[in-house]
C-alpha cells in the first residue's frame, strides 16, 4: 500500500505530531510522516522527530516570506502531499497556503468558527459556553477559516479552569488529528463549495445536554 506523504509544520512541544507519528506506526495507518519544519529551533517536537527517525529541520527567525519559500521547497522535495500544521504558531504567507490550497491542514483547540486566533480555551470560558472542543480544517489564508473536516465536542464544568479544559481538549485532538488525515488519506475529503463532503461519513447519533438532565429531575 502506498502511504500518503505528510509535512508537518511545528513551533513547540508537538504534542499532536506525536499522535500522528503514534498513528502512522502501525503499518495499516494510511499516511506517513516524511518531514517535520520548526520555525524554532528549540521546539520540543523537533525531538520527537528525531526519537521517530523522521526527517526534521528547523527553519529559524527568517522572514514570513523567507520562511514559506524554505519551507516550501523543502516539502517539495520531501515529496509531501499533504501539510499538516500542529501547533505551528505564525501566520502563514498567502502564497504558501494557495500553493498548497486543499491540501494543507490545521487543528485548532475550539470548535471553529467560535473563538480563532490565540488562548481559544479562555475565550471559550470568558464567553461561558457549555461546550467547546477542536477542529481540523482545510487552510485558508485569514487566520484559523476555512471549510471544516471534523470535530470533537468537550463539555465545559462548572470548576474548569484555562488548564484544564486546554488538557481535556488536548485529549480529544490527539485522536481528531489522526482521524481527519486519515479520511484525507483515503481520498474521502471533497471541498465543495467550501465545505467539506466527507464520503461514508455518520454522525453520532446521541446528543449531550449541559448541564445534564440529572440536574434538572432532581428538581433542583
Ligand atoms: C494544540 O492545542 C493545537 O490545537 C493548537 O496548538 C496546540 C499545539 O499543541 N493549534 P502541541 O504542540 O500539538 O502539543
Amino acid at each position: 500500500m502506498a502511504r500518503l506523504k505528510i509535512g508537518v509544520l511545528i513551533s513547540g512541544r508537538g504534542s499532536n505530531l506525536q499522535a500522528l507519528i503514534d498513528a502512522a506506526a502501525d503499518p495499516g495507518y494510511p499516511a506517513e510522516i516524511v518531514l517535520v519544519l520548526s520555525d524554532r529551533p528549540e521546539a520540543a517536537g523537533l525531538e520527537r522527530a528525531a526519537r521517530a527517525g523522521i526527517a526534521h529541520q528547523a527553519i529559524p527567525h527568517p522572514s514570513r516570506e523567507a520562511f514559506a519559500a524554505a519551507a516550501n521547497a523543502a516539502l517539495r522535495q520531501s515529496g509531501a502531499e499533504l501539510v499538516a500544521l500542529a501547533g505551528y504558531m505564525r501566520i502563514l504567507d498567502s502564497d504558501f497556503v494557495a500553493a498548497w490550497r486543499d491540501r494543507l491542514i490545521n487543528i485548532h483547540p475550539s470548535l471553529l468558527p467560535a473563538f480563532p486566533g490565540l488562548h481559544p480555551q479562555r475565550q471559550a470560558l470568558a464567553a461561558g459556553v457549555r461546550f467547546s472542543g477542536c477542529t481540523v480544517h482545510f487552510v485558508r489564508a485569514e487566520v484559523d477559516t476555512g471549510p471544516i473536516i471534523a470535530q470533537a465536542v468537550v463539555p465545559v464544568r462548572a470548576d474548569d479552569d484555562e488548564e484544564r479544559l486546554s488538557a481535556r481538549i488536548l485529549t480529544v485532538e490527539h485522536r481528531l488529528y489522526p482521524m481527519a488525515v486519515r479520511l484525507f488519506a483515503e481520498g474521502r475529503l471533497e471541498v465543495r463549495e467550501d465545505r467539506v463532503v466527507v464520503a461514508g461519513a455518520t454522525a453520532p447519533g446521541a446528543s449531550l445536554l449541559n448541564p445534564s438532565e440529572a440536574l434538572a429531575s432532581r428538581g433542583g
